[in-house]
Order: C-alpha cells, then structure tokens, then sequence
C-alpha cells in the first residue's frame, strides 16, 4: 500500500468514526443510538474494515470491542486511529474466524456494509459462526446497500451514474477499467475488484443465507431519502418501483 493510500484511508476511517453525519453513515448512526444500549456490553464488529464505526461503538457506549478484518491494510489504519484516539475499549484483529473461530461471546454482532462483499458459501459458514458466538439474549445487527439500491455496485461514484449495476456488464467493466484505482486493501485491492467481489445481495438472498443459522429476523427497516420528505416517512419502500430507491437495509436478527 503506497503512503497516499494509507493517507486517504486514515482520513476516511477518522471521519466515519468522528463525523456523526459522515455521508453513507448518518443513518446507521441515529439508528443504533436510538434503538441500542450497548453500555457494558460486549460488541464484535466483525469485517471491521478501518475502524471508524469500532471506534464509534467503543466512545460512545461502556462496552468492549472486539473488531475483527480478514484484511491487514485495514486493521493496520485501524490500530493507528486506536492510538492516535487513545481509545482503550476496542481491540483489532486480523483474523478469518472460520479458520480461526472466537472463543467469546457477544451481546451485539454488527456486520456495517461487509454481508455484501462476501460470496454466499463463505457467508452461510460465517453466520453459523456468528450465531454460536452469540450470548443469550443478544443481537446481530446487518446494514447493506440492496443490489437495487443506486450505489449498490459501490464504483458508481467513479463511473457518475448510479444503478450502473445494471448496464450490460460488458460496458460496465470497460467503464470500471477505464475509471479503475487502487483502493486501501490487500483482499481488494482496487475497484475493479471490489466490483467483482460483489455478492448482488437482497432481502431474499440474506433470509436464505441465514437459514440453518440459528438466528431469526426481529427487526427490519429499508431506507431511502424519501423517508426524509415530510409526510412520506413510513412509506412503503419495498414495491416496485420504490424499491430501487432504498439506499439501506437494515436487519436485526436474534437467536
Ligand atoms: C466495505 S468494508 C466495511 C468496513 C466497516 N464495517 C465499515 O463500515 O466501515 C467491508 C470489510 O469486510 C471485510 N471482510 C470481507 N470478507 C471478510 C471475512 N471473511 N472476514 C472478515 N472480514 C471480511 C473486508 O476486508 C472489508 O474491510
């Protein structure tokens, strides 16, 4: 990783950890404040990427963080947030918990923007895990863009049309090539990539991947902007053609 990527990725991780409006996390924020208490206890944020939201959880709230990334680029920028924050309640590790499982348990596991990068075999595996590590009475907590949503194919902010998912995929590969960068992450390491990795997660594909798992669905929102505007808060998103503008999933899954 070249010292500009490392850069960038400090800045954005800060800003996600420090902003409370910070664009794509404004939502995810107000929501887990008004919905959880997190105070004493104990929270894995698993794909934790950079940290900015392991931070967030371990400042706002008395409880302990374990966070945990399969890649190392981001859990170095993480540790180096931790110091330079001197926060003392979160710890990071790089660690793929089928390989290497937790040997805790956890009152609240969040997956913030990570169930969509992971390919379904691998995921199914991983909530069963999750699942086990949960303590009685806890909560997982996932937060997804929806692959309708108009930044689900996450390089529509290079290619500067959203839904661009949906263009014949040989023009969207030419364009992402044409627009290609590196991004922080040894896993991923630029956009074509990212794009690539890509999972085209929906409400459906995530019910199937958690069959098995133990775990069930007790919450669910879908969000879009036009919950914003006065007097459409609780319209329903989730119909056609309104749902191509729900910008956020969110689930909230217990045993
Ligand atoms: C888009 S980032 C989200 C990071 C963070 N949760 C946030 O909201 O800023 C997705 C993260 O999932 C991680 N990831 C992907 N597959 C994983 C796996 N099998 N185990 C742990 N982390 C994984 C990636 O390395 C990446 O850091």
């Amino acid at each position: 990783m070249t010292q500009e990527l490392y850069r960038e990725g400090l800045a954005y991780a800060e800003q996600n950890f420090l902003d409370e409006n910070a664009s794509h996390l404004h939502v995810d924020k107000k929501l887990i404040r008004e919905k959880f208490d997190l105070n004493g206890k104990k929270v894995l944020d698993f794909g934790s990427g950079m940290g900015g939201m392991s931070l967030w959880y371990a400042t706002h709230w008395d409880c302990q963080v374990l966070a945990v990334d399969i890649d190392r680029h981001h859990i170095s920028i993480a540790n180096e947030l931790k110091v330079r924050h001197g926060v003392k309640n979160v710890k990071f590790e790089i660690r793929n918990i089928l390989e290497e499982p937790l040997e805790e348990q956890f009152d609240f596991i969040v997956l913030n923007d990570v169930a969509e990068h992971i390919q379904f075999p691998i995921l199914t595996e991983i909530f069963k895990m999750l699942s086990s590590s949960l303590a009685p009475g806890g909560f997982v907590f996932v937060t997804y863009p929806p692959w309708k949503s108009p930044y689900a194919s996450h390089v529509q902010h290079v290619i500067g049309i959203p839904w661009c998912q949906f263009l014949p995929q040989g023009i969207l590969l030419k364009l992402i090539e044409k627009n290609n960068r590196r991004i922080v992450g040894e896993e991923e390491s630029d956009l074509l990539e990212a794009y690539r990795g890509l999972n085209h997660l929906t409400h459906e594909k995530l019910m199937k991947v958690i069959e098995g798992s133990g775990l069930k669905p007790v919450f669910r929102k879908s969000h879009s902007f036009i919950n914003n505007i006065p007097g459409l808060k609780n319209l329903n998103l989730r119909v056609f053609p309104l749902d191509f503008l729900v910008t956020k999933e969110f689930l909230l899954l217990e045993k």
